[in-house]
């Protein structure tokens, strides 16, 4: 497709001429947070304002939506007073949220086995032996709010030492509902005497963390499974918060997990990398260039079109390419939902029916997975397709020396 540069130019004046009118709600509510104290008012964007909480229309329907500001240092401080949060796990998730946790001013403890990686890895990032880190079996027994942020599989086999300190009034937090809405694979079943909730960051611990430093918050999914205090709705919020939200949007844990594990092996990555692979081969045989294949089908997709389409919309980038790009895709992308609309059925179903997690858990719990995990990536990596890729980014401005 050669519209990209017609996108571009168009898109640099449209954003030179209505920069707010062409904004998110969102995006518009964190650019102006004075406005998120006055309770309630109605805007023009069909907005509902209340201390604590909005209800925003999502495409015609309401949803409630937590912020940030509902939770300042000074309320996080007064709610977690009497608590010490036992972060156990130290992977992307317990590293961000450890330590946003801790620059937030409150006390946390990590808990990971004595001697691994992560074991190393909190050392590295001041978590000191005795003090404030543990092992698993200490952190569990100290923690009030136990974060149980190992590895899903790790979940599962970690169970047996970590259930014995899930004691009546502590609060059992998770990023995830894989364990408990699978428990009968995973046995992860909490007592009836403790809260159990979810904050599930939508991305890496990585952003988490660098979006926390930057003075922003990543969404996330908030969740309560178990009430046993009464508090736990405002506690898993306050966490949300806590742990370095920016948005809170509530949901449970059941829907969490299947939206999730969804997604990941949908749009977000199993299906991309299907569908590229796939274009490009249909290129490549057809007598394409490698690198007219995969600047036709990754490049221009991940440089010019998809950052459009996250800032304006895809309609906005339908309206901003060229008219024969623009009458294909709207011709094309009917035949495109009907070819993967019943691919997708069948990845909920697999993921309803436990067969999703059924599969995660055995191949992720086996001795020998890093190795199997890396053979398989090494096939992508290897791939003629990834290996011009690797060329063409090494031609971007930003990466010639
Ligand atoms: N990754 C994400 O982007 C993301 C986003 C949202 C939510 N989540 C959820 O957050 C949770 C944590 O995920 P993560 O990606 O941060 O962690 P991870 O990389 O999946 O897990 C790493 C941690 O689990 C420990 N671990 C694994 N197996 C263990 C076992 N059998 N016994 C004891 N420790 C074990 C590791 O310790 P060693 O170093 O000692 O092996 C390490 O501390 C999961 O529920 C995940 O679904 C993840």
């Amino acid at each position: 497709m050669n519209s990209t540069r017609t996108i571009v130019s168009r898109a640099a004046r449209m954003a030179a001429a209505k920069p707010k009118a062409s904004r998110s709600f969102v995006t518009s509510i964190a650019a102006s947070p004075a406005r998120c104290n006055k309770a309630p008012i109605i805007t023009a964007c069909n907005l509902v304002q209340t201390r604590g909480m909005k209800t925003l229309d999502f495409g015609g329907s309401k949803e409630t939506v937590w912020e940030r500001s509902d939770f300042p240092k000074e309320k996080l401080a007064k709610i977690f007073a009497n608590d010490t949060f036992a972060v156990l796990g130290y992977g992307t998730q317990g590293y961000a949220q450890s330590l946003n946790l801790r620059d937030n001013g409150l006390k946390v403890i990590v808990g990971v086995r004595k001697g691994g990686h992560s074991w190393e890895q909190a050392k590295k990032d001041g978590w000191v032996e005795g003090k404030t880190l543990f092992t698993i079996e200490e952190a569990a027994d100290k923690g009030t709010v136990l974060m149980y942020l190992l590895s899903d599989a790790g979940q599962k086999h970690g169970w047996a030492t970590v259930k014995p300190y899930v004691t009546k009034g502590k609060t059992l937090y998770f990023s995830h509902g894989f364990s408990v809405v699978f428990h009968e694979q995973t046995g992860v079943v909490p007592p009836k005497d403790v809260d159990v909730i979810l904050a599930a960051p939508k991305g890496s611990g990585a952003t988490v963390r660098s979006l926390f430093l930057e003075g922003r918050g990543i969404n996330s999914s908030v969740a309560i499974f178990q009430d046993a205090s009464g508090q736990a709705r405002e506690r898993a919020f306050a966490m949300g918060v806590a742990i370095g939200s920016g948005y809170l949007y509530e949901t449970t844990f059941e829907k969490e997990v299947h939206s999730d594990l969804v997604g990941e092996r949908g749009i977000l990555m199993g299906a991309i990398q299907g569908a590229f692979a796939a274009q490009y081969d249909v290129l490549r045989a057809k007598g394409h260039s490698p690198s007219e294949a995969f600047n036709e089908t990754v490049e221009e997709a991940t440089q010019s079109l998809y950052p459009l389409v996250s800032k304006h919309g895809m309609d906005w980038m339908y309206a901003n390419c060229s008219t024969t790009a623009r009458r294909g895709a709207l011709d094309w992308a009917p035949k495109f939902y009907d070819a993967t609309k019943p691919v997708f059925e069948a990845l909920y179903a697999a993921v309803e029916d436990g067969s999703e997690t059924r599969r995660s858990l055995e191949e992720n719990s086996r001795p020998d997975y890093r190795e199997r995990l890396e053979e398989e990536l090494r096939v992508i990596r290897e791939s003629e397709m990834w290996r011009a890729g690797k060329t063409v980014r090494s031609l971007r401005p930003e990466n010639v020396k």
